[in-house]
């Protein structure tokens, strides 16, 4: 059954009576900007075909009464909630609604239902999705901005707060604020957002996810690590955020900040610059073109800020071996997922090369499947 039909079909079984909308808000894969968006840098994410589905209507008291096809029903009064208060997959949904009563808005209680289908744990931001689609919705029936980025700000604060996780901003605004057939670059110091053309088809790309089915612990300390090491290295130079280095500066105080401090710093350092290189060439109607900044993307990420994983290091080698034009893994790393840029005529060979490559070390078999740019967050009609 199609997402919509399951969740209207399933509020209706279960809260017996209508739901009064329907809102669906998508995972994302970040092309190129790692480990950048909260040192004020610069990123370029992508929604994809994947989603949260979610259904709701307003109740006349303060109850939370949150379905989810795959994980159950919980029950919390919006009264009771804070930092804290609710555990696993339902703190992303109350905290949505907890975070827009932050801004101001009288948010009274709700019946919601959702599905899913954006893999949980790789990567693809199952959480940012959950939060964007039950945030409209509460949105929509009590008010609160239009504005998707100021959206996509109370959604992260969900995430930070609600839920524990000192995430940055990155896929709150891809999964609100990303359109169809573009990639959408955030400046994360400003919040300045530029659409830029990815048509991989007219291109004969494809872009492949594949994921590794290993999964990552974005909130078991590692990435609050790296971003604590981050902050560290931009007080030892004296500015505000790395955002503000420069590979001559960091070079000039390379003592001072320590190997491990530097080689942070460099990651950060050079992949702003790789973003904006990868804008400019997309901006030439080049994207056949990227795939080694990709792949140095990767490389980046696997041996200055050590968050790739063995698993990413094999799809990203074994795809460029296959014939993929630039690979690298995506999101917070650990595991996850990577992606790989492809000619069209060689979906076929990447994808078998991978599946064997992991049978043949007896790992995990991993999915693959094209991803391609969508529009974030709406009502459906
Ligand atoms: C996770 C976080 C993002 C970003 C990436 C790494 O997806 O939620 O804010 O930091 O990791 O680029």
């Amino acid at each position: 059954m199609p997402a919509e039909a399951a969740v209207r079909s399933a509020f209706a079984a279960r809260f017996g009576r209508a739901p009064e909308g329907v809102w669906a808000a998508p995972g994302r894969v970040n092309l190129i900007g790692e480990h950048t968006d909260y040192n004020d840098g610069f990123v370029f994410p992508l929604a994809i075909d994947r989603r949260v589905t979610v259904v709701a209507a307003r109740r006349l008291d303060d109850l939370l009464r949150i379905l989810s096809l795959e994980k159950g029903l919980t029950e919390v009064p919006l009264s009771g909630l804070q930092p804290g208060a609710v555990e696993g997959w339902a703190a992303y949904v109350a905290g949505a609604v907890w975070s827009l009563a932050q801004e101001g808005v009288r948010v009274g209680g709700l019946d919601l239902v959702l599905t899913s289908d954006v893999p949980v744990g790789s990567g693809l931001s199952s959480s940012a999705a959950v939060e964007c689609s039950t945030l409209l919705a509460a949105r929509d029936l009590y008010g609160g901005p239009q504005d998707p980025i100021q959206l996509a700000r109370i959604a992260q604060r969900a995430e930070n707060e609600m839920v524990g996780v000192p995430c940055g901003i990155m896929d709150q605004t891809a999964s609100m604020a990303c359109t169809a057939g573009h990639v959408l670059l955030l400046d994360t110091r400003s919040l300045t957002t530029r659409q830029i053309p990815f048509d991989l088809a007219r291109a004969g790309l494809s872009l492949l996810v594949i994921d590794t089915r290993v999964s990552h612990a974005l909130a078991d300390g590692a990435y609050a690590e790296r971003r604590g090491v981050c902050q560290q290295a931009a007080r030892l130079l004296g500015i505000p955020a790395l955002r503000d280095a420069t590979e001559a500066m960091l070079e000039a105080s390379r003592d001072r900040l320590g190997e491990l401090h530097y080689r942070r710093a460099r990651h950060v350092v050079r992949e702003n610059g790789r973003v904006l290189e990868v804008v400019r060439v997309l901006n030439l109607g080049q994207p056949d073109r990227i795939g080694p900044t990709l792949t140095a993307s990767h490389a980046s990420l696997r041996d200055d800020y050590q968050v790739s994983a063995a698993e990413l290091d094999l799809a990203v080698e074994t795809a460029t071996t296959a014939g993929a034009l630039g690979a690298r893994m995506t999101g917070a790393g650990f595991g996850g997922c990577a992606l790989a840029l492809v000619p069209a005529g060689a979906t076929g060979t990447v994808a078998e090369a991978i599946t064997r490559t992991f049978a043949d070390r007896r790992l995990q078999a991993p999915t693959v499947f094209p991803v391609a740019p969508v529009d974030g967050a709406s009502r459906l009609p």
